[in-house]
């Protein structure tokens, strides 16, 4: 009889465990993009592009799903470390039959950024210090980073929009080209 409530308690137990163990590896929760803010990280690029977009931290696929639904020729590439998340982000992709979408559960740092055109990211202040030196190191183009809430260091914002929200979230938006002498 203990037998069902305790499975479930288990699974729930170490579903719980999967989130706060990769919330401390990663240094984020996989907390979600509001409507407002995907909104307005999709309003800051011209899609479809030719490059594949991709989204650092792809969480449970908001952004990417809601990416890859509107622009069904955009190739949308999704990274996530966090298996729960990525694991629902999967099942979302499967069940609208999403093509165009690819989600890995990798690490986004290790990502081959220079293919891409633009970049989407809700990550923090070290997270983004990562992602610039990540930009200088390996992108030979213009990239596009539209980043939810933390500005990119030691680089001018393009455009920078305030969402009217309780917490006034800035959406900034770069336009990464590497300088001719590095
Ligand atoms: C705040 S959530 C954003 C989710 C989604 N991008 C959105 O806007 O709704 C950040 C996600 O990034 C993931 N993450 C952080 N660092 C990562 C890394 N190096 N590689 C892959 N995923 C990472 C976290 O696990 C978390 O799920």
């Amino acid at each position: 009889m203990i037998i069902l409530p305790l499975t479930l308690f288990i699974i729930l137990f170490s579903m719980m465990v999967s989130i706060v163990w990769y919330t401390l590896k990663t240094g984020i929760s996989p907390m979600v993009s509001s409507k407002k803010a995907r909104d307005t990280m999709l309003s800051c690029v011209d899609l479809p592009i030719n490059e594949p977009i991709i989204d650092i931290g792809s969480g449970w696929g908001t952004l990417v799903v809601a990416v890859a639904k509107k622009h069904p020729t955009q190739r949308v590439i999704g990274y996530e470390l966090s298996w729960l998340p990525w694991c629902f982000s999967l099942l979302r992709k499967k069940c609208l039959g999403l093509t165009n979408l690819t989600l890995y559960r990798a690490n986004a740092f290790d990502a081959d950024i220079n293919s891409a055109g633009v970049l989407f990211c809700y990550l923090f202040p070290e997270a983004m210090e990562k992602l610039y030196h990540k930009l200088v190191m390996e992108c030979s183009h213009q990239i596009i980073v539209v980043s939810n809430n933390f500005a990119l260091p030691h680089i001018q914002a393009h455009s920078t929009v305030t969402l009217n929200d309780f917490y006034r979230t800035p959406v900034y938006t770069y336009y990464y080209e590497k300088k001719a002498n590095g």
